[in-house]
């Protein structure tokens, strides 16, 4: 897919380890781009399985497969963008009025989300044919 919306993947600072790898995420941290307000993620999504489907008005958000694979598809109203994520140490950053689909998950993935915003189901565009007209010239 191109002329979709630019794919931006913030490095995330790993502490390396002979024992094993360490992320810690703290609020503040002026790399984000916001301030983490809520945070959860999915997992043992069935094969063949899909999430998202939708936009968010105001909310941004930060995706990260801390575990296995999964595809993601942004979609400004203009273009698509497909990028694999599948790196711990890289969060994808979903901005607003962007509608996004999550597919081709690997057995065992978990993918964790780190929102600027509280829960409001107002927030959300759940209908593609509203996003367009939302976003349309
Ligand atoms: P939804 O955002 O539609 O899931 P996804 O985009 O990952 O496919 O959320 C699924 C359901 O969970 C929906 O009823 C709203 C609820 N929900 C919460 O209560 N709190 C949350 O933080 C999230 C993300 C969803």
């Amino acid at each position: 897919m191109s002329g979709g919306p630019p794919i931006v993947l913030i490095p995330l600072h790993v502490r390396r380890d002979p024992r094993g790898n360490l992320v810690a995420i703290e609020p503040g941290d002026g790399a984000l781009g916001f301030e983490i307000r809520r945070v959860y993620y999915i997992y043992d999504v069935p094969e063949g399985g899909a999430r998202g489907g939708h936009a968010h008005k105001k909310l941004r958000q930060l995706m990260i497969a801390v575990a296995g694979r999964v595809g993601i598809v942004l979609d400004d109203g203009v273009g698509r963008s497909r990028v694999t994520l599948e790196d711990p140490s890289k969060a994808l950053l979903v901005t607003e009025m962007m509608w996004r689909e999550m597919d081709r998950f690997a057995p065992g993935t978990v993918c964790l989300v780190l929102a600027s915003e509280a829960f409001d189901e107002g927030d959300y565009i759940r209908d593609y044919d509203a996003f367009l007209a939302a976003v349309g010239p």
